[in-house]
């Protein structure tokens, strides 16, 4: 009985966690990441300029599509094309941190 109480308890604080920390991260922290993930040096600044031009720009794209996207190829159900380069780079992506960066990427006019 105690047991089972701690353990909801514990449920319960790790799952208001995990609200807060979503809430933390916003479009602003969205950009630092872009950068901190080193995600202009395929994408260029802001996403608007990519260094090939078979890669995607990415600024004003619907950000559920930006995070769907992502997600696909950090989880392999997305491949072929240029995915390979980019599978990599998402890897270390939490999905708290590719909603932050679709937020803001969907931001940039
Ligand atoms: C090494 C180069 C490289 C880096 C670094 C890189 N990407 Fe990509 N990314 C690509 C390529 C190439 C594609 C196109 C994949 C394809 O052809 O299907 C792509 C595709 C995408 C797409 C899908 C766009 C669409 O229109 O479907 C998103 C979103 C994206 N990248 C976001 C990011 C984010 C966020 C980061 C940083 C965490 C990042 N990329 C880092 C190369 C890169």
């Amino acid at each position: 009985m105690k047991l089972s109480s701690a353990i909801k308890l514990a449920i319960v604080s790790l799952s208001l966690s995990g609200i807060a920390s979503t809430s933390a991260i916003a479009s602003e922290d969205g950009k630092k990441l872009y950068s901190e993930k080193l995600c202009m040096t395929c994408h260029g600044d802001e996403g608007k300029k990519p260094i090939l031009s078979s890669y995607p720009k990415l600024n004003g794209q619907n950000k559920d599509y930006l995070v769907a996207q992502i997600k696909m190829i950090k989880d392999g159900t997305r491949t072929g094309g240029g995915t390979a380069a980019m599978k990599a780079m998402t890897a270390t992506l939490t999905d708290d941190e590719i909603e932050a960066i679709s937020t803001y990427l969907s931001e940039v006019e």
